[in-house]
């Protein structure tokens, strides 16, 4: 490997194999790991960790570790080590589908947090103790300071609290990387927090590269591997009909004058609906805009060259990986246009309600008065986790809310008598979606809520059922406010747990 990516001569002389740096972690330990949505994981020394699990497990001697992250990794991280059932608890948001099956089966504890919240909560204390930190960075300068890679996620808190750090240098990461980063060292703990001196989405409040401690750092492990990055599917006809009508209430949004021109700045979650609305806008009539979010996808970077988008603020990239090339390619035209941060300023309450962002997210399923569920299926099945939706629902200008409006080939009903579980209160979820139709619920009692969304939401198949669930209500609920019929509000979930459709 090269040497100038790796400029520091003590660390230069800690770089070792993969297998070498897993052998240096404990059964039992604690490790803050980085990645977010696929992108700034490390992915060798979870291979060789996971290798190792297995070695012990076949030995007859048990090995688990407790693993923290910024949010999903990739198959060598979740995926390996839950198929060596070597993690014993995670958090705090996991989209891999072998870790999803073993939480569900009760063989892994998972604990899933609003992703702001995950390193100030550690901070103060409340998870416990950090042992070893597994971070991937793209360059050590020649004074140890850290260039971090496509995510920040919580690396700055992970290389600040861990006893021991293993980094992970990746050479495919764009060297471009350098300088685009805004790691802020202001953040405290109550009662001496001052606020965070953030009033523009491109205000840069912090330095570029990560601090650590270069007595601490335990090994350094070359790679040279891609981010694990979903490839992009285009949007289906459900897809576009849902970012149509979100296009048609932020124009009107404009006209009515409660928005400016350029609207305020974006939110988005990952996926085929947010990437059909980003392709939307840039036809729209909109200039001049801004996004504030989680991460950037590719619509966003479309939307730059576009020149409709001037600049996006996020913690990591969640790109395809024709997108992931194409802007390693390109870096050197993005890189002032985008800033990766710590996901406790990405996510910030107090900088997303400042900015006022137009949060735009997923659903699993909402019930008839607005409350959404985000995470569990059936009320009980984990499918990803709340991520960062509840930092921008509850906090942002607008809080939109996307879903087709089935699920499972028509089986299930995205709008339910009353939703499972509740991630979103009917207070943070201001607008529901889907391709049948738009329901603006901003100031609607519970029951003006209802009516708007069956009939605006709902797909025609289940929207007899919903009116009459609803009439029944009114008829025979304790009380008339948010009626609710309580033998027969989950009878739709019992249905499809005991037939397999919500139909009758
Ligand atoms: N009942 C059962 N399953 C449902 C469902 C429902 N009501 N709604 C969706 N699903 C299933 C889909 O069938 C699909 O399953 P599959 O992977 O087995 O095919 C899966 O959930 C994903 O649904 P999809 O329609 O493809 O939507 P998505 O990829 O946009 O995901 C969420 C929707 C809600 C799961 C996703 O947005 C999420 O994890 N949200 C929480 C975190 C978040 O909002 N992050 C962004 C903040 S910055």
């Amino acid at each position: 490997m090269s040497k100038h990516r790796n400029r520091h001569a003590g660390l230069a002389a800690k770089v070792m194999s993969a297998e070498e740096a897993a052998a240096l972690i404990d059964n039992g330990a604690t490790i803050g790991m980085s990645g977010f949505t696929g992108s700034g994981y490390p992915k060798a020394v979870p291979m060789a960790l996971a290798e190792r699990i297995e070695a012990e497990h076949s030995a007859g001697r048990p090995f688990k570790v407790k693993v923290w992250t910024g949010a999903s990794t990739g198959p060598e991280l979740d995926g390996a080590l839950a198929r060596a059932d070597g993690i014993e608890f995670r958090l705090p948001y996991n989209s891999d589908p072998i870790a999803r099956e073993r939480i569900n089966r009760g063989q892994m504890q998972y604990f899933d947090l609003h992703l702001s919240q995950v390193a100030p909560m550690a901070w103060m204390g409340f998870l416990g103790k950090l042992d070893t930190a597994v971070i991937e960075i793209s360059g050590i300068t020649e004074d140890g300071k850290l260039i971090p890679s496509s995510s920040v996620g919580n690396n700055k808190t992970w290389l600040e609290q861990a006893d021991k750090i293993i980094l992970e240098l990746n050479h495919w990461q764009s060297e471009a990387l350098d300088g685009m980063h805004d790691i802020y060292y202001g953040t405290a703990l109550p009662p001496n927090r001052v606020p965070i001196p953030l009033v523009k989405p491109d205000d840069r409040i912090g330095q570029t590269r990560f601090d650590v401690d270069p007595d601490k750092v335990v090994a350094v492990v070359e790679t040279d591997t891609p981010d694990r990055n979903a490839p992009f599917s285009p949007p289906d006809a459900v897809a576009e009909a849902i970012a149509g009508h979100i296009l048609d209430f932020l124009g009107n949004e404009v006209k009515q004058g409660r928005l400016p021109r350029g609207l305020l700045p974006l939110q988005s979650g990952v996926g085929n609906v947010p990437n059909a609305v980003m392709a939307g806008l840039i036809d729209a009539p909109f200039d001049q805009m801004t996004a504030f979010t989680e991460v950037i996808q590719d619509g966003m970077l479309d939307m730059i060259e576009a020149g409709k988008l001037h600049m996006a603020s996020a913690t990591a990239f969640s790109l395809s990986p024709e997108k992931a090339a194409y802007f390693n390619d390109n870096a050197q035209f993005f890189r002032d246009k985008l800033i990766l941060r710590p996901q406790e300023i990405s996510n910030h309450p107090e900088l997303v309600r400042r900015l006022g962002c137009i949060a735009m997210n997923g659903l699993i399923e909402a019930d008839i008065y607005g409350n959404v569920n985000s995470t569990h299926v059936m009320g009980s099945r984990i499918q990803n986790g709340i991520g960062g939706s509840g930092d921008f629902a509850r906090n942002g200008y607008v809080s939109i809310f996307m879903t087709p409006s089935t699920a499972k080939g028509g089986k299930i009903s995205a709008i339910v008598p009353m939703a499972a579980h509740v991630d979103h209160i009917a207070q943070d979820v201001q607008v529901i979606v889907t391709e049948q139709g738009l329901a603006d619920l901003r100031g609607l009692s519970p029951k003006q809520r209802a009516r708007a969304i069956i009939e605006t939401c709902a797909h025609p198949a289940y929207r007899d059922g919903l009116r009459a669930y609803f009439e029944r209500a009114q008829r025979d609920s304790y009380g008339n406010h948010a009626p609710n019929v309580l033998s027969e509000a989950l009878s739709w979930h019992r249905r499809f747990v005991e037939t397999g459709t919500m139909k009758e």
